[in-house]
């Protein structure tokens, strides 16, 4: 038997290459080793302000970038997070084991706060457990995320142990596995769309390029002429690594060091590297939006597919907790 994995992403509109070489790249590898549950966590994404008119939208892009970037809806399950109710009841059943005072403790929901004052809600504190709903109740052993996540399935593990020790064994302890973090092209913060330091998926290479060429690299360098060194490059660290093979980094970091190239070079490299493997998802990208039927079929066949797992583990939970009821 294969072990599980879930992760998700919240249906923030198009994506960005951060999503894409820090999760969805991952993601699309993980599948042929695991069986995977990706899920698109709409209820996650209303606690902070946001449009109800923009919502779909944003859904079907999200999973339009997931499907572009090779997950496999005939490997996977792409499912959407309130299209299947049991995570959310789950959510509840799991609230009655989760420390409010951890919770207040957690880092996202101390930024949230202090970014939304006038918004504080409830979804925004109870938001790491209706991540650990959304993990556990597919028993998944591991779950790909970035490195802001890892409070979150720390507290995970802590709702399943707890839930474990009350009510007898139920759920593995899921495990972390860290995704790289991808800073933005100003190499201050992640790459965000709200910062506006990104390269969208769906950018032509003329545009890439306009944002490339300016792009932050190590600040030794102010000349032309003046050596560098490549681990305090954002654009080496986040982006080389990723889309260039080890000769062209080699080659990269000595010229670096050097001086023998460039910053404008180095990054003409990297270009043509970006170019060649986001080409054919851009072309995936514009191709699924003129489909948006069978994007959305695909939502709904792999919620569907999901509901039946979930709906299992929640009679299961539901037993356990006393609630023995056939309807
Ligand atoms: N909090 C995650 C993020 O913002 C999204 C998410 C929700 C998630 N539920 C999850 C990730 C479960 C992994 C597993 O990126």
């Amino acid at each position: 038997m294969k072990k599980k994995i879930f992760s998700g992403a919240q249906p923030t509109g198009r994506l960005h290459i951060g999503n894409y070489i820090g999760a969805l790249k991952n993601w699309a590898q993980l599948q042929y080793d695991y069986d995977c549950v990706f899920g698109i966590v709409d209820y996650h994404a209303i606690s902070v302000p946001f449009s109800p008119s923009e919502m779909k939208q944003r859904v079907l892009d999200c999973a339009i970038g997931f499907l572009a970037s090779g997950i496999d809806p005939e490997k996977s399950i792409i499912m959407l997070q309130s299209l299947v109710p049991q995570h959310t009841e789950l959510t509840w059943i799991l609230n009655s084991v989760s420390p409010v005072q951890d919770l207040m403790r957690v880092p996202t929901f101390k930024e949230k706060s202090a970014q939304h004052k006038g918004n504080i809600n409830m979804g925004l504190l109870d938001y790491p457990v209706l991540m650990a709903a959304d993990i556990i109740i597919y028993k998944a052993d591991f779950v790909p995320v970035g490195d802001d996540q890892v409070p979150h399935i720390e507290l995970t593990r802590e709702i399943a142990r707890e839930f474990n020790k009350r009510y007898g064994y139920t759920f593995p302890e899921p495990k972390e596995i860290l995704g790289p973090r991808i800073l933005g092209l100003d190499g201050q913060a992640k790459m965000s769309k709200t910062l506006g330091n990104c390269i969208y998926l769906d950018e032509t290479p003329d545009e890439i390029w306009k944002k490339l060429a300016p792009a932050l690299t190590d600040t030794r360098r102010k000349r032309r002429n003046d050596p560098g060194e490549p681990k305090d490059c954002n654009i080496y660290n986040c982006y080389l690594k990723r889309f260039c093979d080890k000769e062209e980094i080699r080659y990269i970091e000595e010229g670096c060091r050097k001086a023998s190239i460039g910053c404008l070079e180095c990054k003409k490299i990297l270009f043509k590297k970006i170019v060649k493997e986001l080409t054919p998802v851009r072309e995936k990208i514009l191709e699924l939006r003129q489909n948006e039927n069978y994007v959305m079929d695909i939502i709904y066949k792999g919620s569907k597919k999901a509901r039946i797992i979930a709906e299992k583990t929640l009679t299961e939970v539901k037993e356990k907790i006393g609630f023995d009821y056939k309807l």
